[in-house]
């Protein structure tokens, strides 16, 4: 079954002709416009959600297709005790394809093994969020022209930031890439990122504390949000919440062309004073999400334009 769990089951070939395609579908929306009539995309998020909820909804729209599903657990029958594998093989029933969210690790492939149709994984709790990466990739390769050699800052919440995850493993694949992961001691990357993904590959990373004192090396600069439903106490999220907020000020010793990211939704970590600034890319990145995730939906029905 062609499923996408995680990023790492696509390989930078792979990665590559679907950044591609996405590239053709922004360059010739109208030959696409039809390739999924008559097919179904069922959204399942048991977790809240904008961009990507709605991006895939777009997307299959965008490519001639209909949209069915929900967007709260407590509106489907997971609130009366039903279990994730006898939800997806129901929905596998009405649709061709699932986009789910969870926020139990590990829900969309458990959901993958009944679903009898392609699962995607969009976000599972703390851990991997491999359709964000590619909207993050697709993004950096049409700001930088490239995925290679480059110092990538990575900033905020990275313990629970599933997206964070999910890019470091896609990217710890291209040559030349260089980490700097900029958090609280409290929310430092999980470890088997560093011993399963970054040290086999031969990957250069520091972790640190300061966005200031690393700005001048930084390419790109990824800033994140403090997952507040991650924590297990209050008083925690709210001594960290605050602990990076870029600013024009804070921007005065980046790179003339550093390219700024953050999956959104963004609550504090930038200043919307950031947002007129060219270097920043999180408005375009959204609207890449889309073109990114027709060009996913098309490989895994195996659709030929
Ligand atoms: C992210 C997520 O859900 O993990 N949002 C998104 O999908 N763009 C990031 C976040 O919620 O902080």
């Amino acid at each position: 079954m062609n499923n996408l769990i995680d990023i790492m089951q696509l390989s930078t070939e792979e990665i590559a002709e679907l950044i591609d395609r996405a590239e053709d579908i922004i360059a010739n929306p109208k030959k696409y416009s039809e390739a999924c009539h008559g097919k179904k995309l069922a959204t399942l998020f048991f977790e809240p959600s904008t961009r990507t909820r709605l991006s895939f909804e777009a997307a299959m729209y965008e490519l001639g297709g209909n949209v069915l599903g929900f967007s709260e657990a407590k509106s489907s029958s997971a609130a009366k005790g039903e279990s994730v594998s006898d939800t997806v093989r129901t929905v596998g029933c009405y649709a061709d394809i699932i986009a789910m969210r969870h926020p139990k690790e590990g829900a969309p492939l458990v959901a993958s093994r009944s679903a009898g149709v392609p699962v995607i994984n969009a976000g599972d709790g703390g851990h991997n969020h491999p359709t964000q990466t590619l909207t993050d990739l697709l993004t950096i390769r049409r700001e930088k022209g490239r995925l290679d050699n480059m110092t990538v800052g990575i900033c905020g919440d990275l313990k629970f930031g599933r997206t964070v995850h999910s890019l470091m493993c896609a990217m710890s694949r291209y040559p030349g890439v260089k980490f700097v992961l900029i958090s609280p001691e409290e929310l430092v990357v999980p470890r088997y990122l560093i011993t399963d993904v970054l040290e086999p590959a031969g990957v250069e990373y520091e972790e640190v504390r300061s966005l200031e004192d690393v700005m001048p090396q930084l390419d790109i600069l990824y800033m994140t949000r403090v997952q507040r439903e991650r924590f297990f106490n209050e008083a925690d999220y709210l001594r960290l919440k605050d602990t990076y907020i870029l600013t024009p000020e804070k921007l005065e010793t980046a790179k003339k062309d550093l390219t700024i990211l953050h999956p959104l939704p963004r609550v504090n970590e930038i200043s919307v004073a950031v947002d007129d600034d060219p270097r920043a890319c999180y408005f375009k990145q959204v609207l890449n999400g889309k073109y990114i995730r027709m060009a996913l939906i098309l490989k895994l029905l195996e659709v030929e334009v």
